[in-house]
């Protein structure tokens, strides 16, 4: 059966999941009479802007079949959708579904979902099945796009259904999508890591990498600008090799310079960076868009070059501040944001200095800072030489003090500026003032009115809040 599905041209399968949309929206249905009332779902996401993205998609398709969404879990059917890149993600989905086990109980007919990262991981698929026959349907990270076919099969079956593919090469576009903000989203450009740090789980939940046809980005992205959009956030766990593997391969840096023509768009972003293969034309590239944010997220993961190598990270810390040195030189407003991983395995004190210092040289907008954590599978889970606990806690403690301390000063230096601001919303405890995103991420909160949401404005930064500011149009 899989083999001859995997046969199916991306276009097919799209036509096949529309079909499965239709047949569950017929089971909805039936169950709505029954009950009286509407069904009700909600997907909880964990992690990173993808998942927030592949959430959407789960949304859009539970949406087509009749379902609404509802803010808390106690619903009819309940998604979650979960993130295994630091142990302590893993440990919140058991958790709720723990609580969940009790909510389902009195309410048998609820359907529990678990989708994304942590079901590819060795173990976890035996443990549901297992411990926790309570969840319904359970699939992974390859065959998100097969969503409307497994409800469908789980709203006609009493059976567990679980269907975690190792690997896929295919890209199913087209299919509905329900965003979380209506002026800006995520776009996925690629799928999948190649990199191998030797921490990371990513590259073994989420597959090789692949890049989607300009062509489809494009499409996707005027479809987002004329139905409102005037942000998007390029998603790829590493944007620079963006297109290397395309029949036409194209760089970042022209997709950039492509999504830039895009009329109706005001802003772009992109995420992440991997410093080892951000090209001088990125930078260009950057400089030349006038829509591309002055933003740049760079992880670090350490200062330490001798570390850096064991973590197969391909760049020394001269080659980073080297990066850091031409971005700013092209760009001399740009904010800069980071990743940092304290107590990899051998770490010493030395090394976490040598990430003190870098923080200190590079003065970073802002970062975020994460204890080491084990991943089974990867290489660095076996090294014998682990920093213990309490080494790692303080070092932790000692970078976070660091790098809030350069934030607070970045974001007072820029007390006094008129910047361009988006308006995202009404600010949530005043409704006479609004809240907008700076090009470096931060918030100001303005006078304004609900019709600016979604607008570009030159905004005063009165006085820096440290994680915020309060301004005044010009
Ligand atoms: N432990 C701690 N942090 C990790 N990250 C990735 N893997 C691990 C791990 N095993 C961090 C990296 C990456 C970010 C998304 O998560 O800093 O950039
Ligand atoms: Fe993980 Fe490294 Fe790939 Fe980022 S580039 S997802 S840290 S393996």
């Amino acid at each position: 059966m899989r083999d001859f599905e995997l046969n199916l041209t991306p276009e097919q399968e799209s036509k096949k999941q529309y079909e499965y949309m239709e047949k569950a929206k017929e089971l909805v249905s039936i169950k709505e009479k029954e009950l009286g009332r509407k069904l009700t779902f909600s997907v909880v996401t964990f992690g990173c802007q993808m998942n927030a993205r592949d959430s959407e998609k789960l949304v859009g398709i539970l949406t087509e079949m009749g379902y609404v969404e509802v803010e808390d879990e106690h619903a009819d059917f309940v998604m979650y959708n979960t993130c295994t890149v630091r142990e302590n993600a893993d440990n919140k989905v058991w958790g709720r579904l723990g609580y969940l086990q009790s909510y389902k109980k009195k309410n048998p007919h609820m359907i529990i979902g678990l989708c994304g990262c942590m079901m590819q991981e060795p173990g976890v698929v035996e443990k549901l099945k297992k411990s926790y026959k309570h969840v319904n349907l359970i699939f992974g990270t390859h065959n998100i796009y097969k969503f409307a076919e497994l409800v469908y099969r789980c709203l006609s079956s009493n059976k567990q259904i679980i269907d975690v593919w190792k690997e896929n090469d295919k890209i199913v576009e087209d299919l509905p999508i329900k965003r979380k903000f209506k002026f800006k989203s995520g776009v996925n450009i690629m799928f999948g890591c190649n990199n191998f740090c030797s921490y990371c789980i990513v590259p073994y939940v989420r597959g090789r990498e692949k890049s989607r046809e300009p062509k489809d980005i494009i499409r996707e992205i005027e479809g987002l600008v004329a139905d409102g959009v005037c942000e998007v956030m390029l998603l790829g766990q590493n944007v620079n090799s963006y297109g290397k593997n395309l029949d036409n391969p194209m760089s970042f840096a022209n997709l950039l310079r492509e999504v830039n023509k895009i009329e109706g768009l005001k802003r772009i972003r992109f995420m992440t960076s991997h410093p080892k293969d951000l090209s001088d034309d990125l930078i260009l590239a950057m400089k030349e868009c006038d829509k591309v944010c002055g933003h740049m997220h760079l992880p670090l993961q350490s200062g330490s070059s001798r570390i850096l190598k064991v973590m197969n990270r391909h760049y020394d810390k001269e080659k980073y501040l080297d990066i850091v040195r031409k971005l700013r030189e092209a760009i001399p407003d740009i904010a800069i944001t980071t990743d940092i991983i304290v107590g990899f395995p051998g770490e010493t004190e030395e090394d976490f200095e040598e990430t003190l210092n870098v923080v200190k040289e590079v003065e970073y907008d802002s970062a975020f800072t994460f204890i080491y954590s084990k991943r089974t599978g990867t290489p660095a889970a076996t090294m014998d030489n682990q920093v213990p606990h309490d080494v790692i806690k303080d070092r932790f403690n000692r970078l976070l003090k660091v790098v809030q301390e350069i934030s607070a000063k970045k974001a007072k230096s820029l007390e006094g500026k008129v910047v361009p601001v988006l308006v995202e919303g009404l600010n949530e405890h005043d409704d006479s003032l609004v809240t907008g995103r700076l090009e470096n991420n931060l918030v100001v909160h303005f006078k304004g009115t609900e019709d600016m949401i979604g607008q570009i404005y030159n905004v005063k930064l009165e006085e820096s809040k440290g994680f915020y500011f309060l301004g005044g149009i010009v």
